[in-house]
């Protein structure tokens, strides 16, 4: 007896301060409202974890940016003072993973289906592998389908966005692909942009469904193309020291939990954004815009450079091929 706990004391003994008091406590903190794909993804995790750990531990959910803005959260996540966050693929650069950007690229995947059978496969993977130097493990990614864009006059023809200031989370690709059309992109934090919009701060922005209703953007956008033209996905990221530092029982009952949430926003996600948009239709504040065959080739030709000079910008020449090679 005496050897066991010997051995046992031995194997907490590096994790033992921050495991000794249960529940654990578990921070996750997104910038999303509950009622989208991220937020309700995220309750469900909540709820599976303190199911499969029996309440050993306790996840608490902070949405809407309560508790960090975009740039803090990634400070916090690294400081440890949060153990979880989903953050979308725009938002890497700041931590030194560039790459996480070539999925932000342009009309490349083909629909839903390209998307999934992209992100289910070896870049999926490679980019959560890449997060291991940084103290960070990759768990899993969400989805929250296509982007739309909007501003108060209608945005149907590159020449539409001549000198438009459009509001972006931060991608560089995102950067490039508005300046190709003519508009000049800013970098603001999610809670912002509602603001940024109704004063002028900026004229237009670009995201899905669920965020402009659950946003209200639609309040102070009179027009809004259903584009299309770039995905929005999330990767959720834990603190490896935490992450790696729980014990074996509750970590491999965390990630039943993170595998049953991942598969379950995945699947609300693209209709989560159809009632979104439904609802924005319904409401009509907004005028919604769908742009005819013409109109997107025309978006297409002039946003093409961008592959290129994505090369350079994401760190990875690599990807971006392998992305092209593998997204259609
Ligand atoms: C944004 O900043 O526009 C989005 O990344 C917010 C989100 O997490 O969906």
């Amino acid at each position: 007896r005496t050897v066991l706990i010997a051995v046992g004391t031995a194997a907490f003994a590096g994790t033992r301060g921050l495991f000794a008091q249960q529940p654990v406590i578990v921070k996750f903190s997104h910038v999303v409202a509950n009622d989208t794909p991220k937020g309700k993804g995220s309750l469900r995790f909540q709820e599976l974890a303190q199911k499969y750990t029996n309440g050993k531990v306790k996840v608490e959910v902070y949405p809407n940016s309560t508790l960090y803005k975009d740039k803090e959260e990634m400070d916090a996540l690294a400081s440890g003072a949060v153990q979880l966050l989903a953050p979308s693929t725009a938002k890497f650069r700041p931590i030194g993973v560039p790459e996480f950007e070539a999925m932000d690229l342009p009309f490349i995947f083909n629909g839903d289906e390209g998307y999934n059978k992209t992100i289910a496969g070896p870049i999926g993977t490679s980019l959560l592998k890449m997060l291991e130097p940084k103290g960070i493990v990759g768990l899993a990614y969400w989805d929250n389908g296509f982007h739309m864009v909007s501003a108060n006059r209608p945005l149907l023809m590159p020449a539409d966005f001549q000198g438009l200031k459009v509001r972006i989370s931060g991608s560089k690709i995102a950067d490039l692909y508005f300046r190709r059309l003519g508009a000049l992109p800013q970098i603001l934090a999610f809670s912002e942009v509602y603001q940024a919009l109704q004063t002028g701060v900026v004229d237009g922005c670009e995201n899905t469904p669920s965020n402009y209703w659950t946003q209200k953007f639609y309040e102070v956008q009179k027009h809004i193309t259903v584009s299309s033209h770039a995905h929005l996905q999330y990767a959720v990221i834990a603190n490896a020291k935490f992450w790696n530092g729980l014990p074996a029982d509750l970590r491999g009952q965390l990630a039943k939990a993170m595998n049953e949430a991942t598969d379950y926003t995945n699947s609300i996600a693209r209709q989560e954004n159809v009632d979104a948009l439904a609802r924005i239709k319904e409401n009509g504040k907004a005028t919604l815009h769908y742009l005819t065959p013409q109109q997107r080739q025309a978006w297409v030709d002039a946003m093409k450079p961008v592959y290129k000079e994505a090369e350079s910008r994401v760190g990875s020449k690599q990807i971006v091929d392998d992305l092209l090679r593998s997204a259609g």
